[in-house]
């Protein structure tokens, strides 16, 4: 295919053929909507580094599901922030926790929205870590008989989904078997597989302050440089009974989305973190670049690299546009 015989500009040529050579389309139904819930009545406190989103009382987050299942997003995950905090991390699983009730009410006003939840520790443990802490190590083996607690309190509220992501080992078999003996065979589990130890996480963890107390979470994600890696946490998740893999962050790690997409043989969701939200939002207040634009680029290159389905912070705003 050498010029001038070929030449690339052909089929660029109009709106037309673009259209019919078209790769990659991005949906609504790709989209999967984070929300931050909170304890409390008409409550909506602002998150600074997310514009737009808000830590939200039950009463404004059935107004934002509503607001996404109207727009034909899919899903929404479900991230808790509880009144107090403990070493066991208690609220996590209390029968009456903050994302308890909030999966039932959502559930209840919404029945054909897909509700998944968070399950991890470290919004309601006081030392902020994902698993149990003794002797200031995150302790692997003691956080799964919790982490499981979790899932199947979720479940028991009418989680449609729970997403583990924690990244103690073996949690994804505590919790299939957690939730087979407790009538939830049902019930999927999209592992947060492979989730590295980003900064980009920032934002988020202000949000839903869960920022560690102590040392950082380096024993337990990932390095950002290995690959090979991602494929031994993944396909220990399948084995384990994982239904769907995620890989998180997203844009940083298209690279690893794209070679899970070959190697794993179930579907790849990709989450798009708070902190690449917040980079587009500040630049573009900022006046540096069109946000829109590269949110939709960035989406859309997400699903490119081979991602199924995409948590990200910008579900509304790009499911208004994908509907117009
Ligand atoms: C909890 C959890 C985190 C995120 C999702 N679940 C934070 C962390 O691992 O510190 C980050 C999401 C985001 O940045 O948007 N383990």
């Amino acid at each position: 295919m050498l010029f001038p015989e070929y030449r690339a500009r052909r089929l660029r040529a109009n709106n037309a053929f673009r259209k019919m050579i078209c790769e990659t389309t991005l949906t609504v139904n790709d989209l999967i909507l984070p929300l931050f819930t909170i304890n409390g009545k008409n409550v909506k406190n602002p998150i600074e580094s997310m514009p737009g989103h808000f830590q939200l009382s039950m009463d404004n987050l059935k107004k934002t599901a509503r607001e996404a299942y109207d727009l034909g997003i899919p899903a929404v995950m479900i991230f808790g922030i509880p009144d107090s905090k403990d070493a066991l991390g208690t609220q996590a699983y209390a029968q009456n926790g903050v994302v308890q009730r909030a999966v039932k009410e959502l559930k209840n006003a919404l029945p054909d929205l897909a509700v998944l939840t968070d399950v991890c520790l470290c919004q309601y443990t006081d030392h902020g870590h994902c698993g149990m802490v003794e002797k200031n190590i995150i302790d692997n083996d003691s956080s799964l008989d919790l982490l499981a607690r979790i899932a199947i309190s979720h479940a028991r509220a009418g989680a449609d989904m729970v997403a583990p992501s924690d990244m103690m080992d073996g949690r994804v078999a505590e919790i299939r078997e957690g939730l087979d003996d407790n009538g939830f065979s049902q019930v999927p589990i999209m592992s947060y597989a492979v989730k590295y130890c980003s900064a980009f996480y920032g934002p988020f963890r202000s949000a839903a302050n869960s920022a560690p107390k102590f040392g950082d979470r380096r024993t337990y994600q990932m390095d950002p440089g290995n690959a090979l890696e991602a494929i031994r946490e993944a396909t220990m998740d399948v084995e384990e009974g994982a239904d769907i893999i995620m890989v998180k962050p997203a844009l940083s790690y298209l690279d690893i989305i794209c070679r899970l997409k070959d190697e794993i043989d179930l579907p790849i969701a990709a989450y798009s973190v708070s902190g690449e939200y917040a980079m587009i939002k500040a630049a573009e207040k900022m006046g540096w670049i069109d946000g829109t634009k590269v949110m939709m680029e960035t989406l859309t290159s997400i699903k490119r690299a081979g991602a199924d389905m995409i948590l990200t912070y910008s579900a509304l705003d790009a499911a208004r546009l994908l509907n117009t």
